[in-house]
């Protein structure tokens, strides 16, 4: 699917915006009752960084300091299907040894990719690494692993919006929605 493909098809809503503040206000509580130590947040580009970016600040309102790192991995290229391989396309630039790291991306779907980016901080010597994500899709997971920090959970659909892309469509959205049929096939 091309961009423009993606730009031609419906957005359904499926978490408003409001829905959305809420749970991650709910999240950031959560995350500060754990009492993280010298907690680093790693956010995995791109789809983390919406989600990220509230959920920092969510932090910093339950009192919580803490250091932002990005790091940048690949499974899927413009695809809808995972290749079943993860790179690190761009790394984080600090040392994560005794320290709490958590890692924050959009969706855990098969789980490939925040296994990997857990197993990495974790040979890094990192303390706790936790794992928030905004959509956790059970029904896709190919590998044993569950996120400490769900937003939503949601059947095996392809969410965009909040970070989120179909061929690097869509992020912008400040809600998620369900990629639907096409302009000229819906009514
Ligand atoms: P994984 O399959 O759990 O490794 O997920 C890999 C990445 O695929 C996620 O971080 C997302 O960026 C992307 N992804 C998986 N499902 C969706 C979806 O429904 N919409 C948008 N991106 C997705
Ligand atoms: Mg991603």
């Amino acid at each position: 699917m091309t961009q423009d493909e993606s730009r031609d098809k419906q957005v359904s809503l499926l978490f408003s915006e409001d829905e959305i503040a809420k749970r991650v206000t709910a999240l950031a509580r959560e995350i500060a009752a754990s009492e993280p130590s010298r907690l680093l947040v790693v956010i995995v580009l791109k789809g983390g960084f919406v989600f990220g970016a509230d959920l920092i600040r969510a932090l910093a309102l339950e009192g919580v300091q803490l250091e932002i790192e990005f790091i940048s991995l690949a499974s899927y290229g413009s695809q809808l299907e995972t290749s079943g391989e993860v790179q690190v396309r761009r790394d984080i630039e600090v040392a994560v040894s005794g320290r709490d790291v958590l890692i924050v991306d959009d969706v855990l779907d098969s789980g490939l990719t925040l296994k990997f980016a857990r197993d990495l901080m974790q040979s890094r010597g990192a303390g706790r690494a936790s794992i928030a994500t905004m959509i956790d899709k059970p029904e896709g997971r190919r590998t044993e692993i569950e996120a400490d920090y769900v937003g939503f959970t949601c059947p095996n659909y392809f969410v965009v919006g909040y970070g989120m892309d179909a061929a690097h469509a869509w992020r912008e959205l400040p809600y998620v929605g369900v990629l639907g049929p096409t302009s000229s096939e819906a009514g």
